[in-house]
């Protein structure tokens, strides 16, 4: 039987030894946007993006080692949009992954670069035909990316997240907004795994639902974690949605409601699972794990 937690770290490593293969610092002027691009890449962050592609590409029996490239082009971009939400002209926040933020360290030009260049990479890796022989799934990985990164997934919904504190965002519209920002992305990575293992509709459509399900359980729990937890367990600057009068799930309905609320979309996002029976038991611990989890 899998482990959510073995599964995690086994994804991480992968992801970091891919990363570090393909990242190398040239010997030129360029060496400053490849060491940005490394150091917020390589250390820090939990791999939830990368676990969830991975175990959903295990699910359906993929190859490791496409699982692993798609999961490193989830994580290229979960790691452009921190590295762009943190800067002034958006949150402005100074800490990242437990150290100073990208353009604190660097300066927010090769921030900004670096971001670039992590979005862009993500679509190379996806269109190289290591990742599927086939060009039609490849094309439908790189199709399914840039829906779910683009106007409609995560650059819609931060759009909208920085407009919340003078928008009147009733529970409606910040579902809406938390699926564009988070869930798009958290719904892409298990979908990499459906595509690249062939799902048939069944499986799609229950992965999708518990994909859904716990993007909007990640979120609300982020939200929740930014008035309850510390900086220094979160690795990130605590309180600063209110701070910023960011409309959030803890702030909408207060953070006991909002918990009860992710658990029971962590509930229905397990019962999502049903069909595939134990083989699907570290997904179903990885459900549990965004509501449990401290940072
Ligand atoms: C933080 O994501 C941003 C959100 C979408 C809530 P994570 O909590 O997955 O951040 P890392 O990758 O572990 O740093
Ligand atoms: C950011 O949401 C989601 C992204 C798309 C990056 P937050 O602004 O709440 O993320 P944190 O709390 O800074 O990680
Ligand atoms: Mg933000
Ligand atoms: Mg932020
Ligand atoms: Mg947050």
């Amino acid at each position: 039987m899998s482990d959510f937690e073995t599964d995690r770290r086994h994804a991480v490593s992968q992801v970091a030894a891919f990363f570090d293969d393909l990242l190398h610092v040239p010997d030129g002027p360029e060496n400053r946007l490849i060491e940005a691009m490394r150091y917020t890449m390589m250390e820090g962050g939990k791999g939830f993006r990368p676990y969830l592609c991975y175990a959903a590409a295990r699910l359906l029996n993929v190859d490791e080692a496409r699982a692993i490239r798609a999961a490193a082009a989830v994580e290229a971009v979960h790691c452009y949009s921190l590295i762009h939400d943190d800067l002034p002209a958006m949150d402005d926040d100074d800490m990242r992954r437990g150290k100073a933020s990208l353009h604190m360290a660097y300066d927010e030009a090769t921030a900004i670069l670096a971001g670039d260049a992590l979005l862009t990479l993500a679509f190379e890796i996806l269109s190289h035909e290591a990742t599927h022989k086939e060009s039609t799934k490849r094309l439908a990985l790189v199709s399914a990316l840039a829906r779910a990164a683009g106007m409609q997934g995560m650059v819609g919904g931060q759009m909208i997240d920085l407009q919340s504190p003078e928008l009147d965002l009733d529970s409606g519209g910040l579902t809406r907004l938390q699926k564009m920002k988070t869930g798009a992305l958290i719904s892409f990575a298990v979908e990499a795994g459906a595509i690249l293992g062939g799902a048939d509709d069944g499986e799609r459509h229950a992965l999708a639902g518990y994909a859904h399900d716990i993007g909007l359980a990640f979120q609300i729990a982020d939200d929740v974690l930014d008035v309850d937890a510390a900086s220094a367990d979160l690795g990130k600057t605590a309180g600063k949605d209110a701070m910023d009068d960011k409309v959030t799930f803890a702030s909408l309905l207060g953070t006991e409601r909002a918990r009860d609320q992710a658990g029971l979309l962590v509930e229905q996002a397990i019962a999502h699972l049903a069909i595939f029976g134990d083989s699907a038991d570290s997904l179903r611990q990885a459900a549990e794990f965004v509501i449990r989890r401290h940072s």
